[in-house]
């Protein structure tokens, strides 16, 4: 994580603009005053600085929640805001000339907006997506990418759509697309089994998941599930497979129970079965003699099409700011999921809230401003789910006041 040690904050007037980069507003923590967040723009991303007190130590970094698709427009914003505010760094991990050639040049990395948009466009009649009519495949969690490169160099007519949240496994992944001139790979740092609520019915020929992290001990972080499972089969072609590959018994015995549970299905089992390409997982798991076990479902139905109505609009917010800076510490659940408000911050002129909400096994954290009573979500909007829907009407009825 890019971060600058600092002597001591200095704050700057707002909005600010210097070498390209916009410093929009700043929003205080109400209940932590060692917690400051920065909304910055840089070439069109927009995210938070964070200011944090750590271990006795001033930090400037980048906020984990708004991470933006470009590593380099968090370097430039930390840079300049040392710049701007004159700040005297003790220590940095930051390059001073931080483009790297590789990645300057790769458009691979796409945000979820980007899929949001395709996705729509897609569902809409006489147009069609940005990669034409090729076959689509997913990787979820591709780790150091070793198959995920090896499957796209091999199908240059497939495109593949790349899912990690792990940055470091991303850019290696980026560096390597530079490289090898790969056209028909996209990235996207987000949690796939959120990815999966927004991918049209019937699109997808493949879903990889290869080495999944077990979560022995919080199965609900685990990527297969009952709900995975279900989004899989309705985003895959008839035919389509999604393809579970692990060494952890316990969670192939896990999985495939969640497989057989339901009514209709086709799975095929194999055991130490080799593949054209061994990631390093597996080559780890090979020398200490592990077994392999792959779990292969095909979808043998075609699905309905997605359709999710609503919208995340709001209403004006008659709820006092007083109110609203209350409301830290809540939870409200309902069936089918819950929204809690994590934090509140002031702005120089309104609040802002952090909230986790949606579904319980793989909730969104977000934050919303409320600027006078105009309220938006900042700086992307949920992903349209169902659970999110919901949350979304609670949150505009609790606004409303
Ligand atoms: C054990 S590693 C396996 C990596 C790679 N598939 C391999 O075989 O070497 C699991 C990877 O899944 C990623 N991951 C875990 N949960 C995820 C999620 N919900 N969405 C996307 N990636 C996820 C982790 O960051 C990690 O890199």
């Amino acid at each position: 994580m890019p971060h600058l040690h600092i002597e001591k904050f200095n704050e700057i007037s707002f909005p600010q603009t210097e070498d390209g980069v916009v410093f929009n507003f700043m929003a205080k923590n109400v209940n932590h005053a060692d917690e400051t967040l920065i909304s910055t723009t840089v070439d069109g991303d927009e995210f938070f600085l964070l200011l944090k007190e750590e271990e006795g130590k001033n930090l400037l970094k980048s906020d984990k929640l708004t991470r933006p698709a470009s590593i380099f427009n968090v370097h430039k914003a930390l840079l300049t805001y040392a710049k701007v505010a004159d700040l005297n760094i003790l220590a940095s991990n930051v390059p001073e000339h931080s483009k790297n050639v590789h990645l300057e040049e790769v458009n691979a990395l796409k945000d979820i907006g980007f899929f949001a948009e395709e996705f729509m466009k897609g569902s809409q009649k006489g147009a069609s997506y940005s990669w034409g009519d090729k076959n689509v495949r997913i990787e979820v969690g591709f780790g150091s990418g070793r198959h995920l490169l090896h499957q796209a160099v091999n199908n240059p007519d497939t495109l593949f759509i790349g899912i990690e949240i792990h940055r470091p496994s991303i850019e290696q992944v980026l560096k390597q697309v530079s490289i090898q001139k790969l056209d028909n790979l996209f990235v996207l740092d987000y949690d796939a089994r959120l990815f999966l609520e927004l991918v049209p019915s019937n699109l997808i020929e493949k879903i990889y998941v290869h080495f999944p992290v077990p979560w022995d001990k919080k199965p609900h972080r685990r990527v297969i599930s009952t709900s995975f499972i279900q989004e899989s089969r309705r985003v895959l072609q008839v035919d389509g497979r999604l393809e579970l590959r692990t060494d952890s018994e316990n969670y192939y015995a896990y999985s495939y129970e969640t497989f057989i549970a339901f009514h209709k299905t086709v799975l095929y089992i194999n055991k130490n079965k080799d593949i054209a390409i061994s990631s390093k997982y597996e080559d780890r798991w090979k020398k200490q003699e592990k077994n392999i076990y792959d779990v292969t479902m095909i979808n043998e139905e075609e699905s309905p099409l997605l359709k999710l109505e609503g919208s995340f609009d709001f209403v004006e917010a008659k709820l006092p700011h007083a109110k609203i800076i209350e409301l830290h510490g809540a939870t409200q659940k309902f069936d089918g999921g819950f929204i809690h408000f994590e934090r509140v911050y002031t702005l120089a002129d309104g609040v802002m809230i952090r909230l986790s909400m949606g579904s319980f096994d793989k909730p969104e954290h977000l934050y919303v401003l409320i600027n006078e009573n105009r309220v938006s979500y900042y700086p992307l909007f949920p992903l349209k789910s169902k659970s999110n829907l919901l949350a979304h009407e609670f949150l505009n009825r609790t606004l409303h006041g």
